[in-house]
């Protein structure tokens, strides 16, 4: 079968660095506690330094998520009629392909639109997908999963996978504005696809974001590195400590960077300068952990039905296929 070339479309403008960046940075730190967007860690190294935390021994989700999936893609295919399969945050879209497989032994799939803010690997991602499934139309989108889920390609039936517990980053109030936008973007009968990590044992949670060689701490501090060369900032990030810690009240895990000296900071690029006393923290990236109970109430809230619930055998993770009402 001859290959179909991958499409690739950018719905990010070209100073979407510099325009919705400054935004985030004016409204994050202006703010308190300070906090930005985790989107933000997913510059070409972010990305690398995320793929080398899928295969950390202390970093179950990976390969808990690609258990299930390696179970259940096959009953989960044949449980829906899709014919597109649209993901969002796809990254490399490694564990993707336990899914395309199964479409692809049951004839089912046309299309496959990889969604991602990192440009440099949905880019690659789509090359290996198009040459892996040829006959299989690959239209890549970078985008941004916040602000254009009303852009996504119509026609045909999509299901839209939503996994590695992405779903997580999302602070509660964000979350449940976000599935409701994503059910207002499907037609009744379609289908969702979402993977999230489920409460465990605060040592196993905190040993999976605080790797004993040091790879989600690089990935967390790279956030100042990306404010520095987007934005002219002079944050010393090695002025800083890693704080990873699991919340029990909230169930995430919060991976914040703190001053360990008084620092003055300033950031030209969006017209701020910060000072930072010892002990001040910046609140990089959450990781909520789920109950089965509240996914499905969520989902429901947002106009879906649960169909069908895989777990992996320890439990640790859970892939919820759902129909949009
Ligand atoms: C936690 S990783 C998960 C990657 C992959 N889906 C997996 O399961 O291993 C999050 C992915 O979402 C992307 N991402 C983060 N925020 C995004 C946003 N607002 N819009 C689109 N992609 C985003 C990142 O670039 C990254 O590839």
């Amino acid at each position: 079968m001859s290959r179909v070339e991958p499409v690739v479309s950018v719905l990010l403008d070209p100073t979407h660095a510099a325009t919705s960046l400054v935004e985030d940075v004016r409204r994050g730190l202006r703010a308190h506690p300070l906090r930005l967007p985790p989107k933000w860690l997913y510059d070409d190294e972010g990305s690398r330094l995320f793929d080398e935390i899928t295969r950390l021994p202390e970093y179950y989700p990976t390969r808990a998520e690609r258990a299930i999936l390696e179970e259940y893609a096959d009953e989960i295919v044949a449980a829906c009629d899709a014919t597109t399969l649209v993901e969002l945050g796809s990254g490399t879209s490694e564990k993707t392909l336990l899914l395309l497989d199964a479409f692809t032994r049951a004839e089912q799939l046309r299309r496959f639109v990889p969604v991602d803010v990192s440009e440099g690997t949905l880019r690659a991602a789509a090359v290996s997908l198009s040459e892996r499934y040829p006959g299989l139309a690959v239209e890549a989108v970078v985008g941004d999963f916040t602000l254009h889920l009303g852009r996504l390609p119509r026609g045909d039936r999509r299901m839209i996978a939503f996994l590695g517990s992405t779903i997580g980053n999302f602070y509660v109030e964000e979350r449940g504005a976000f599935l409701g936008v994503l059910g207002d973007s499907l037609e009744p009968g379609e289908w969702l696809l979402l993977g999230t990590d489920l409460v465990k044992e605060a040592d196993r949670l905190v040993a999976a974001y605080d790797d004993a060689a040091g790879v989600t701490e690089a990935f967390v501090r790279n956030m100042l590195r990306v404010l520095n060369r987007e934005l002219g900032a002079d944050f010393d990030p090695d002025g800083f400590s890693y704080a990873p810690m699991w919340d029990g009240r909230m169930e995430r895990m919060d991976l914040r960077l703190r001053a360990e000296m008084p620092q003055q900071v300033r950031i030209p690029g969006a017209g701020l300068d910060l000072d930072l006393p010892v002990g001040e923290e910046l609140h990089i990236e959450i990781s909520t952990k789920f109950r089965l109970e509240g996914i499905a109430a969520e989902l429901d809230a947002a106009g879906f039905d649960v169909v069908r619930t895989c777990t992996d055998p320890d439990g640790d993770f859970a892939v919820t296929l759902a129909r949009r009402r």
